[in-house]
């Protein structure tokens, strides 16, 4: 049997849950649906940070109280190279800051306000595939909890269903994206420990890079650089601590039990189409930073205010002039998100290959911004997040 829904939605994480909540405001109904079981999406620890704008629109769209709870402000970050640490005050700065505030929270908060508004949301259901999108009636494919065939038919189709995207498949075609790899990746850990400092560090360090990250005032979130073949259990808890505190000199870092730890390989991508006909792709599914600067879900939820918007005037204004810019005014900001996700990468890391040349340079680079308070404030302003277009 079809069923009917203005726009489906793949994927339940930060993009496709926050456009449906955005479309529910306007009075645009909707379907979600994720492969993944509730328990898993609500429980998977993903980004940490959200720009002051993500927090904005969660507020303001009743989507969350908790931010400002349990999450907490931060105004500022430091910057540690070469024995010493330098503050980017955002506060100062840019009159802005940004949350700590894990992505799985932000997600608990936006399946209950699905769930309490009584709206369609459909975990262990998955899409297969997205068909009839230069149609008005594009369909989405897919099978339920039950190994059950379900076809929905809709106004507007979007992917927000992460890098493995099968609406991406529809949108762009043999277009595929453009594509970056990087030489290194992020060994990842979450310990029972208090924090270690009151704000993050990010560290460049003559052993590679390393961020001492928060998830709440009894669990840290901390990364190292290494290989992107790591095998994540190839260390002893004692050999991962001697690590973390070799790259962070002049800290001493509080210890405690780690109980995950993963290895997170680092890609810039930007998909070549992110809208054809009736389809669109938004967040990972679009594009993928890496998480040097935290941009990864801040970026899902700018493409998605910008897509609602879009959507509201096509499905109740009949017009599809802000849908035709879409892609132009994502863009912008996406390609301005990878230029600085690519900057605090590579300005921050050790390149397997890196000559001293290299190295002094980076460091000559370091300098230039943390000793000029234009050099911070472009720093700050991006961290924080540029406006979202009005
Ligand atoms: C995190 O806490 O997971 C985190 C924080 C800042 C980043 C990246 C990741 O830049």
């Amino acid at each position: 049997m079809t069923e009917r829904t203005r726009v489906a939605i793949v994927g339940a994480g930060p993009a496709g849950l926050m456009l449906a909540h955005l479309l529910d405001h306007a009075g645009i109904e909707s379907i979600v649906l994720d492969s993944r079981t509730r328990h898993e999406i609500e429980t998977t620890v993903r980004a940490g940070i959200l720009e002051q704008n993500t927090v904005e629109i969660l507020r303001q769209t009743g989507a969350s109280d908790r931010v400002d709870t349990v999450g907490s402000r931060h105004d500022g970050i430091e910057l540690r190279f070469d024995g010493a640490g330098h503050r980017i005050d955002f506060a100062d700065l840019v009159g802005r800051g940004v949350w700590l505030y894990p992505q799985h929270e932000v997600l608990k908060d936006l399946i209950a306000a699905r769930l309490a508004a009584g709206q369609d949301l459909r975990f262990s259901t998955r899409a297969d595939e997205v068909v009839d999108i230069d149609s008005d009636r594009p369909r989405v494919l897919g099978t339920g909890p039950d190994g059950e065939a379900i076809e929905i038919e809709a106004d507007f189709v979007v992917g927000a269903e992460g890098s493995r995207s099968i609406t991406r498949d529809a949108v762009t075609g043999a277009h595929g994206g453009f594509f970056r790899e990087y030489p290194f990746a992020w060994f990842g850990v979450l310990c029972e420990a208090p924090p270690s400092a009151d704000e993050l560090i990010y560290s460049n360090s003559p052993e590679g890079f390393a961020l001492i990250s928060q998830r709440s005032p009894e669990v840290q979130r901390m990364y190292f650089q290494c290989d992107p073949d790591q095998d994540p259990d190839a260390y002893t808890e004692a050999q991962l601590w001697d690590m973390l505190q070799a790259r962070v000199p002049g800290t001493t870092l509080q210890e405690g039990s780690i109980f995950q730890r993963d290895v997170l390989r680092f890609r810039s991508f930007v998909a070549h189409r992110l809208l054809r006909g009736r389809a669109a792709i938004v967040g990972d599914a679009a594009h993928t930073v890496p998480p040097t600067g935290a941009k990864g879900m801040n970026l899902a939820i700018a493409d998605v205010v910008v897509l609602a918007r879009a959507l509201e005037r096509l499905l109740l204004g009949g017009s599809a002039e802000l849908l035709e810019s879409f892609e132009e005014t994502a863009l912008a900001r996406i390609w301005k998100a990878q230029h600085f996700s690519w900057w605090m990468t590579s300005m921050l890391h050790r390149a397997p290959d890196a000559s001293d040349f290299d190295n002094r340079r980076q460091l000559g680079e370091l300098r230039s911004v943390v000793e000029s308070r234009n050099g911070r404030g472009f720093l700050a302003e991006a961290y924080t997040g540029w406006p979202l277009p009005v």
